[in-house]
Order: C-alpha cells, then sequence, then structure tokens
C-alpha cells in the first residue's frame, strides 16, 4: 500500500557502500568504523598504529562484517594514495570517507614552536584536504545513487572550531581550518553529487582524550561548562557519522553538526 516493505525498510542501510575511516585503532574512529560496518558497509580500517587495526579488523570479522586494514600516516601523500589504491583494488570503488585521525598535543602558546604547529596542522588539516580530494577523485567515478548521490565525505572537526581552548592554538586553528575548508569543498562537489559534511564533538571520552596531556584542573575547567555534566561517549559521535554516510542526510552539504551535550549553546 505505500510502495515500500516494511519488514525490510531499514534507516541508514550501507549495504553494497565502501568506506575508509582514519584514525579507527581507536577511539573514536574505532567506534565509526564498527558503526558503519554494523549498517552493512565494507569498511578499510586506517591507522599508523598497524596492531590496532588489525585488532578492529578481526572484531568486524567476528561480527560477520567485510574489512581490510590499510596502514596509513594521513600527513603523507604517498601514503594516502596507497590507501586509496588498496582500496580501490580490494572493493573496486569509495563511497564514505571519514577524516577522523587527529592529534591534540596541548602546549601553551608562548612556548609553541614552528615544528609543533606544523605537525598539528599537518595531520588534522592538510592530511584532511589530501584525503578528501584523493577519495573525491574516485567518487566521481561511482554511479548516482536512488538519491543523485555518488559519494559522502564526512570530517571530524571539533567544538575547538567554535571556542577557544588555551594550550590549542594549533588545535583550534586545524579544526577552524576544516570547518571552513569543507564548506568550499562542499560547493565544488555538490554538482558532482557528493557531499562533504563536518561534525563537532565536544568533550568525548576516548584513549587520546585521557591520555592527554592535560592537567586535572584543565579537565574539571573543560567539564564544568557541558549541560549535560559528562564526557560523550565515541559510540554517540559514530551515531552522526553513520547519519551523515547514510542516504537519509541526502540533501545535507557544507554542514557543521555539533555533538557536544550543549556546551557551545551556553
Ligand atoms: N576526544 C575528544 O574529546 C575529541 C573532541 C573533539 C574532536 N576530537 C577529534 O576526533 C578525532 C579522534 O579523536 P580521539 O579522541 O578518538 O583520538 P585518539 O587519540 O583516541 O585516536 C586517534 C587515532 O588517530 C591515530 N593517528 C594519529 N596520528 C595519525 C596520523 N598521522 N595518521 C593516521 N592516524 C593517526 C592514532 O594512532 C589513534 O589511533 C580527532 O580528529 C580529534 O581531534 C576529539
Amino acid at each position: 500500500m505505500f510502495g515500500f516493505n516494511r519488514t525490510t525498510l531499514k534507516f541508514c542501510d550501507l549495504k553494497g557502500k565502501v568506506a575508509i575511516v582514519t584514525g579507527a585503532a581507536k577511539g573514536m574512529g574505532k567506534a565509526h568504523a564498527l558503526k558503519l560496518s554494523g549498517a552493512g558497509a565494507k569498511v578499510v580500517v586506517s591507522d599508523i598504529d598497524v596492531a590496532g587495526i588489525g585488532v578492529v579488523v578481526e572484531e568486524i570479522k567476528k561480527a560477520r562484517g567485510e574489512a581490510i586494514s590499510v596502514k596509513c600516516d594521513t600527513s603523507k601523500k604517498s601514503e594516502i594514495d596507497n590507501l586509496v589504491a588498496e582500496t580501490l583494488k580490494k572493493f573496486g570503488k569509495i563511497d564514505i570517507l571519514v577524516n577522523n585521525a587527529g592529534i591534540y598535543p596541548f602546549k601553551p602558546f608562548l612556548e609553541m614552536a614552528e615544528a609543533d604547529f606544523a605537525k598539528v596542522i599537518d595531520i588534522n588539516l592538510k592530511g584532511y584536504f589530501l584525503m578528501a580530494q584523493a577519495c573525491a577523485k574516485a567518487m566521481q567515478k561511482n554511479q548516482l545513487d536512488e538519491k543523485g548521490q555518488r559519494g559522502s565525505i564526512i570530517n571530524i572537526a571539533s567544538v575547538a572550531a567554535i571556542i577557544g581552548f588555551a594550550g590549542l592554538t594549533h588545535y583550534c586553528a586545524s579544526k577552524g581550518g576544516v570547518v571552513a575548508m569543507s564548506k568550499a569543498i562542499a560547493l565544488e562537489l555538490a554538482p558532482l553529487g557528493i557531499r562533504i559534511n563536518t561534525i563537532d564533538p565536544g568533550a568525548i571520552d576516548t584513549p587520546g582524550a585521557s591520555n592527554s596531556s592535560m592537567t586535572d584542573e584543565q579537565r574539571k575547567a573543560m567539564l564544568a561548562p557541558i549541560p549535560m555534566k559528562r564526557q560523550g561517549t565515541a559510540e554517540e559521535i559514530a551515531n552522526a557519522v553513520l547519519f551523515l554516510a547514510s542516504g537519509e542526510s541526502s540533501y545535507m552539504t557544507g554542514s557543521s553538526v555539533v555533538v557536544d551535550g550543549g556546551w557551545v549553546v551556553g
């Protein structure tokens, strides 16, 4: 009567899609890889941590998903080219890219060396640019799907693109850059049927966040203004990734989705 079979209708179905997730050995990247696989995507699990991505691939395979691991330092173009080539060799196409690999080493502004700044920009901003460009070139060759789409790129930025953080000058610059860059790319990719959106996570409980060089005082100060009075989980960000990766978000491009327990509206 409604033209679809209610029993087979699935929200955010990614069956037949191929996804690359960077920085996927742990933390949020791992959660994104597991979430996309759970929705039916074939996943390329990538990171500089070779042992870590092997574990994630095993986890996906145990749950009857399909995945491969490819080592890639996203600050190096040669390794990005290899990641894209390996993905195309194994799965024949790329539908989804989650740019997630990022670092956030605390350093006071007056002590921040040129090399400290350059390292964060190379991984958090230049790496996202190179990955998005390499994957968009591959996505261009995809057939249009039923929603007129060829691909979806999700850039993990941060609330640091919106509010300043002491000790994170380089990081705030990189994440603000990711949001601005994604808007510009969205304009050029929309006519090609490729969408690009960012997610701005707030304070999320990940290995990186608990090992960061933040002092207890800095951590307390960070949580105090969050209306929900807790850190978010990696899965709460992965849910937003899944939505943006799927056809359910087919009219969204150039957007920033804030997932932060209400932090930035306060
Ligand atoms: N945790 C938070 O509170 C928070 C908040 C907002 C945004 N973010 C962003 O979310 C993303 C993931 O953060 P997380 O907390 O899960 O981090 P994490 O440190 O727990 O994990 C990051 C992963 O990225 C990998 N990585 C680091 N440098 C890399 C490189 N050059 N190439 C490829 N992989 C590399 C690491 O090996 C690690 O497995 C980052 O972009 C981060 O800036 C985190």
